[in-house]
């Protein structure tokens, strides 16, 4: 009889675990009547394991089917001094429904609740088999986005010279504002893209009078090609943010805008954006309402 067992990630696992991350999540789209979401070489997954192994060592669960060692499930998670993520999740399509996913989370959870931090991550609206799993773990939806893609760039507007590509001396003054803006400290994600080991990652700050009011980094890697995390005091400036990163990433990466930015949607709405999936920001726990608009991503959440 097979047996499931609950243990970390192991390096010489990458590739395994890559399969799973891909074959799970196109399982569930085109289970779903959707189209599969990654099309290209598959093992172009293991970018999720270089960047979040890279970036919390350790801190992958997965459940192991005894005796064939298949890995049937596996759940990142990002420890921060104010909270924790939790990074994608996957169950092999075979285990859909076993309570497979409930048991990883449900590890988090106690890692979260003996550390006493919230938990945050950011799920799509149209998987009610995700949506389910973390309400029913207690998680509350706070903010709905619009996952947005921009084929044709010629209506964006021109380039602000208020805006510049990142470096490492604006880490203390990007996190400084998200704390205070949002609640949450993510220097050491900062830190991670601004090092850009893989080559992967670009960002761009909004600076007027010597004081920042926005960045926005950007991941382009084909199964990844992202624009955010970031974040801006204002909606214009959150505008001319996107514009500048979008304009540097030919390959037409998905963006996250926050549904309630009125002015923000109906400004990418102009230049030719069009939707193209929901997502919701779910806590576990405190949190703290961001004055501002938050710009979110899922490498990593
Ligand atoms: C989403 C996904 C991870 C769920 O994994 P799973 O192992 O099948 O989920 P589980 O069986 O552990 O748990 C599902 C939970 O949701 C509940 N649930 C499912 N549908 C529900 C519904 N319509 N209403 C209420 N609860 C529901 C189940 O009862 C269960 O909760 P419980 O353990 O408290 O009873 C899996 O479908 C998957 O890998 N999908 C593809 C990748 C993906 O979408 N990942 C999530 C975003 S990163």
């Amino acid at each position: 009889m097979e047996t499931i067992t609950l243990r970390r990630l192991q390096p010489s696992e990458w590739a395994a675990e890559a399969q799973l991350i891909a074959l799970s999540t196109n399982a569930w789209y085109q289970a779903s009547g959707k189209p599969a979401i990654f099309t290209g070489n598959l093992q172009d997954c293991e970018v999720f394991c270089q960047v979040y192994e890279g970036l919390d060592p350790g801190c992958c669960i997965v459940m192991e089917e005894i005796p064939t060692g298949k890995l049937v499930g596996s759940c990142f998670y990002h420890p921060r001094p104010t909270h924790i993520s939790v990074g994608i999740v996957n169950t092999h399509p075979d285990y859909f429904g076993h309570g497979i996913a409930r048991r990883m989370l449900d590890e988090v959870i106690g890692i979260a609740e003996s550390e006493k931090k919230p938990l945050r991550l950011v799920s799509s609206a149209m998987n009610l088999d995700s949506y389910s799993l973390y309400t029913r773990a207690g998680f509350v939806p706070r903010m709905l986005f619009q996952d947005m893609l921009l084929a044709d760039t010629s209506r964006l507007p021109a380039p602000d010279p208020r805006i510049r590509p990142v470096t490492a001396a604006d880490i203390p003054t990007l996190v400084a504002l998200e704390k205070t803006k949002s609640g949450i400290d993510r220097e050491h994600d900062y830190a991670y893209f601004c090092k850009n080991a893989l080559g992967i990652w670009s960002g761009s700050v909004w600076q007027e009078s010597g004081v920042i009011g926005g960045f926005l980094f950007a991941v382009a890697y084909p199964a990844s090609n992202l624009l955010g995390p970031g974040f801006a005091k204002t909606e214009e400036i959150a505008a001319a943010l996107l514009a500048a990163e979008r304009r540097k990433h030919p390959a037409n990466p998905v963006f996250l805008v926050p549904a309630h930015c009125e002015k923000l949607i109906q400004t990418v709405y102009r230049w030719g954006a069009r939707n193209c999936e929901l997502h919701v920001a779910q806590i576990r726990g405190a949190w703290q309402e961001p004055e501002g608009v938050v710009f979110p991503t899922f490498l990593p959440e």
